[in-house]
């Protein structure tokens, strides 16, 4: 079976997971990359969070795979105000995934799951969500615990499709 994991991901905690589920699969990644924005500082983080707060798509690079080509794709991305980052609503409205399954995953200080995993079904249309896992930024500090939670919830998603 032929998994892919796209994300996009700040600071790494996404990445971190995206690469948990990659590892435990054998799945291959695609990081989603943004361009000609600023992050930084606090006007980056504002913007950033009213971009996720107001649904706003953000200028991203060509994606190099297509997911099309995969039979499970796995999404995941950062919260960012109570909502989706900009860059995977970009990712989402730029690449068509078929009729493949696909499952959700995202990163948060505390909450806001609810919306971003709501924003990407609605982006991917006619892909079925099989399933979605939120993890806390606090998870991150215990590794061995996140890695067997992040495996065990991917292995659960790959089962439904085999
Ligand atoms: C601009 C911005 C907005 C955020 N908004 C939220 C939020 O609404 N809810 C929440 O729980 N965490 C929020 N966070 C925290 C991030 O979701 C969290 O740190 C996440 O793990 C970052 O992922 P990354 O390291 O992959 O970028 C926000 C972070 C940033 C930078």
């Amino acid at each position: 079976m032929k998994t892919l994991v796209v994300y996009y991901s700040k600071s790494g905690n996404t990445r971190r997971v995206a690469q948990e589920i990659a590892k435990g699969l054998g799945a291959e990644t695609e990081e989603i990359v943004e361009v000609g924005v600023k992050r930084t500082g606090i006007l980056g983080f504002l913007r950033a969070g009213r971009g996720g707060m107001m649904r706003k798509k953000s200028r991203i690079e060509t994606p190099k795979k297509r997911p099309g080509d995969f039979d499970l794709v796995f999404v995941g991305s950062p919260v960012w105000g109570w909502n989706l980052a900009p860059a995977v609503r970009s990712y989402l409205a730029a690449v068509d995934l078929g009729q493949k399954p696909m499952a959700l995953f995202c990163t948060m200080g505390s909450n806001g799951e609810k919306k971003t995993f709501e924003s990407i079904r609605e982006l991917a249309t006619g892909s079925r969500a099989l399933g979605e896992l939120a993890v806390l930024q606090s998870e991150l500090a215990t590794p061995d615990a996140l890695a067997r939670k992040v495996d065990a919830w991917a292995k659960e998603m790959a089962a439904q499709v085999r």
